[in-house]
């Protein structure tokens, strides 16, 4: 049968486990389709818990026995778990079962991957492989017996014994059941060393198929400094003598922080200069850095049920941007996670999936692995940290480590922790972990005398879940410059906490222009009518490396929008305004493409809705083609110099120099490519010597129409390389015009290519449809009916994945009157199919309400 279905799940129902475990022991005896595993547990009443009902979680188990204390006993078994009678005291509780790996195509529990084992536990994949209190609150010390025939097998801790056919493993830090992890395989390992701070002399490794051990190194090298950062910059140690990296070519997400035995999707580990781009090579650096984090922020300390998830994840993804700031250059990194953010978790915000960083009631927690609980729980850690100061958050993080190493913490445990330590009141910052929405902020502002005003009203739409939101406590960093651009007023943050509230700055001789919300110091929306003009200035003096990017991306938004709308010429004021960054050589090449890039059609088109507007797709895809147009003309003679001037011509190396005077570089050529006939994509194509140069090369060919020898060239050469074939795969979709992108799709899911059932293969397909505003949205629904085809499939071998990929639909509503009749009937045919998983129901479910 299909997944059991339990219904919704409330956060103030939690209560705690009956029993505690003092031990868990499983045997594997490996076998693909039939792996026996035998787990022995400790089990003592629970002095906290009132409730001692006896139940333990089980799905798709073949239950071949169970024994208290040696004695037999038979359990009752649902679909969802048994229970049975049990002493009122200690009992070793034992039971074997049986699973089929071999036909386990959600990628969830024990399942293999080309001859691998490997495992994928959370949230709920434990359940998958025996029969356990499956919650991130019930901890215990793991001891693992894997049998079978494969040369390398794997699990969490320090490895105690092996020999032929056999390896045992022991993790001395109580985990909850989630962290569980095993990896069975012909496996080549990349080893390396890092002795930690204190002494420890770690042996990692870097475990990967037959093939891909030359492609290990860089996130080798990610691993030792991600190890020497947080000791650095948190204090924090690692705690095992072992630490195991291994890629697997199917997986879910990016990758899992299994105590001492990280699983990572290839993609986020396989690397080299050939065959995986400078955003590749940054990415994994990330994901290395994110899960070797978790470490202590989710492991050492996790959470106490799964309405925490953001306690974690929200944590770990802002210690893993600091990281990456650090690494690299932190106004980028800032900018790049505004535009993910906006990209990503505005609309989550803005829709029908919206919820808050902390939720209340889920279905199927897998849904909740979301931008709102990853990057806005991100985005509240960062507020915090501004609020109390580099210094308070420092004492606050230490508190944290030292109070609750070893627990499975709530937010109200992490919130305790900061008013602890620094003596401030959080009840009204607590609000931004329980409503949901993104604040919108407006601005007025006012000159009199030498007296300057700045007066911001904040308002946050009513959702489900919080439908009388409240004012939160928003951080405005702001700064004001005089009229001939110097500054006059440095950063300073001011503390909003009122629905309307004024900040007033003395001794201000002339009007100024102010910069607000200064490296984005606020998950809100600043809206503020601000003339062309002004935009104009601060793109050209604002001394906020972030909001003079932010100058730039406005005023290109505003020409695009009103593009759209009215189908008028564009003015040139952007092009103009771009000409003088391009050309300005103090500034990073990085930034310099940042500012190249474009807001995406979807940003145009939730801008249009906010603003009242129903999108037109058509529209928003020719206003952005025209100002493509116009800036290549325009600014034809700074791109053309640049493109020469960002010339790498030192060996490739993937780090954040050589990679933004690449970026920089491929931006221009995206323009140049619009009046040279493809000349320079051509070239640049042949001579490329690594993935970024060539990949940048065959996408503007294909943009422009050509490049269909290029294209085959590319399969034949990358053939073998399923990391470079989904790039294949992805980009065709991604370039194709609004006309071609549905039929493109449609005609690579009959390439003997499209391993469907891969998810990263999956992804590459149908995110780039879905990311191809003006195809996917599609007036005919052609767009619609396709994904909607490949989801009905999907879902019954993978729902995770399929789940995930229908949140292409939130926007729907945002569409007129066609499109809108077009996607709720492929929504309702979704919804409509028999055995609809629970991960798809709750989405399709959640959209259509
Ligand atoms: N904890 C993982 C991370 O953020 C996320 C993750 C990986 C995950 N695989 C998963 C979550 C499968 C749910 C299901 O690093
Ligand atoms: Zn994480």
């Amino acid at each position: 049968m299909r997944d059991a279905a339990p219904g919704k799940i409330f956060l103030k129902d939690y209560k705690p486990f009956g029993y505690l475990v003092d031990f868990v022991h499983l045997t594997f005896d490996l076998s693909p389709h039939a792996t026996r595993v035998t787990t022995k547990i400790g089990f003592r009443p629970n002095p906290e818990a009132e409730d001692k009902t006896f139940f333990l979680h089980g799905e798709h188990l073949k239950f071949i026995s169970a024994t208290i204390d040696g004695m037999p006993v038979t359990p009752l078994i649902t679909a969802e778990g048994l229970t049975c009678h049990v002493p009122p005291h200690d009992f070793v509780w034992e039971t074997v079962v049986e699973i089929d790996p071999a036909n386990n195509t959600a990628l969830e529990g024990l399942y293999m991957s080309k001859g691998m084992y490997s495992t994928q536990c959370e949230a709920e994949g434990f359940r998958k492989i025996t029969f356990y209190p499956d919650r991130p609150d019930v901890m215990s010390v793991f001891t693992v017996r894997i049998n079978g025939d494969l040369p390398v097998l794997l699990s969490n801790g320090n490895k105690v014994a092996t020999g032929p056919g056999f390896a045992e493993w022991h993790d001395p830090w109580p985990k909850p059941a989630y962290l569980f992890a095993l990896v069975a395989g012909e496996l080549i390992n990349h080893p390396g060393r890092f002795t930690t701070k204190s002494g420890r002399d770690v042996e990692l490794n870097i475990w990967v198929r037959p093939g891909d051990e030359d492609k290990c190194a860089f996130a080798m090298e990610a691993l030792r400094k991600s190890m020497k950062w947080d000791e650095d910059v948190y204090g924090r140690e690692y705690d095992l003598d072992i630490f195991n990296i291994v890629a697997v070519d199917d997986f879910n997400m990016g990758a899992m922080e299994n105590k001492g035995l990280n699983i990572f999707n290839s993609s986020a580990v396989l690397a080299s200069p050939e065959t995986a781009t400078d955003l590749n090579f940054e990415r994994i650096e990330a994901i290395i850095a994110h899960e070797y984090f978790h470490n202590w922020t989710g492991n050492r300390i996790t959470c106490r049920d799964w309405f925490q998830l953001c306690l974690k994840e929200g944590l770990t993804v802002f210690r893993d941007s600091q990281f990456t700031s650090d690494m690299r250059s932190a106004p980028v990194k800032r900018i790049a996670d505004v535009i993910d953010l906006r990209g990503r978790q505005f609309p989550e915000d803005a829709g029908p999936l919206a919820h808050p960083v902390r939720p209340e009631s889920y279905e199927e927690i897998n849904n909740f692995y979301t931008a709102t609980v990853y990057e806005k729980g991100a985005e509240v850690i960062g507020m915090l940290k501004r609020l109390v100061g580099d210094d308070g958050y420092a004492r606050a993080l230490d508190l944290y480590f030292d109070r609750h190493d070893g627990q499975a913490c709530t937010i109200e445990d992490w919130l305790t922790v900061f008013q602890d330590a620094t003596g401030r009141d959080l009840s009204q910052f607590k609000r931004w972990y329980s409503q949901a929405g993104t604040p919108r902020l407006t601005v007025e502002e006012s000159w009199e005398g030498d007296r300057y005003t700045l007066t911001f009203t904040q308002e946050t739409r009513p959702t489900p879940h919080s439908p009388d939101p409240k004012p939160q406590v928003i951080p405005i960093a702001v700064g004001l410059l005089g009229p001939n651009g110097d500054e006059i007023q440095p950063t300073t943050l001011l503390e909003m906490t009122d629905a309307t509230q004024s900040f007033t700055f003395d001794g201000i001789p002339s009007k100024p222009v102010p910069s607000i919300l200064r490296g984005f110091s606020a998950p809100v929306a600043l809206d503020r009518k601000v003339s062309r003009e002004e935009r104009a200035f601060l793109l050209a003096h604002d001394t906020d490396p972030f909001n003079r990017w932010e100058a730039g991306r406005a005023l290109a938004r505003e020409i695009l929008t009103e593009g759209a709308r009215t189908g008028a010429p564009l003015d040139g004021d952007f092009a103009e305004g771009l000409r003088n960054v391009l050309r300005d050589d103090s500034l990073d090449p990085a930034y310099r493409a940042l500012m190249l890039a474009l807001p995406g059609q979807s940003e145009i088109a939730a801008a249009l809705h906010a603003a009242g507007t129903v999108p037109d797709p058509m529209a928003i895809w020719t206003a952005s083609e025209t100002l493509k147009d116009q800036i290549a003309r325009l600014a034809e003679a700074e791109l053309a110099t640049l493109y020469e001037e960002m010339q790498v011509r030192e060996p490739y190396a993937p780090n954040a120099d050589q990679a933004g005077r690449r970026a920089l570089r491929n931006a221009a050529l995206a323009f140049l490519n619009r009046r040279d006939g493809a000349m320079r994509a051509r070239a640049q194509y042949s001579a490329a010597d690594n993935m970024t140069m060539q990949l940048a090369a065959l996408g503007c060919l294909l943009a422009a129409g050509n490049g269909v020898s290029e294209l085959e060239d590319f399969y034949d050469q990358w053939q073998g390389e399923r990391l470079v074939l989904d790039k294949w795969f992805a980009i065709q979709v991604m370039q194709a015009d609004p006309w071609g992108a549905v039929p493109t799709t449609a005609r690579l899911t009959q390439h003997s290519d499209f391993m469907w059932q891969n998810p990263n293969r999956f992804r590459a397909v149908f995110g780039s449809l879905a990311g191809n505003h003006a195809g996917f949205h599609a007036a005919d629904g052609a767009g619609y009916r396709l994904l909607a085809d490949w989801l009905i499939r999907l879902d019954a071998v993978n729902p995770q994945t399929a789940a995930r990929m229908c949140a292409a639909f939130q926007t729907w509503r945002h569409y007129d009157a066609g499109r809108q009749l077009n996607a709720r009937a492929e929504l309702e045919r979704i919804a409509a199919t028999p055995d609809l998983s629970r991960d798809m129901t709750e989405m399709v479910g959640r959209m259509l309400s």
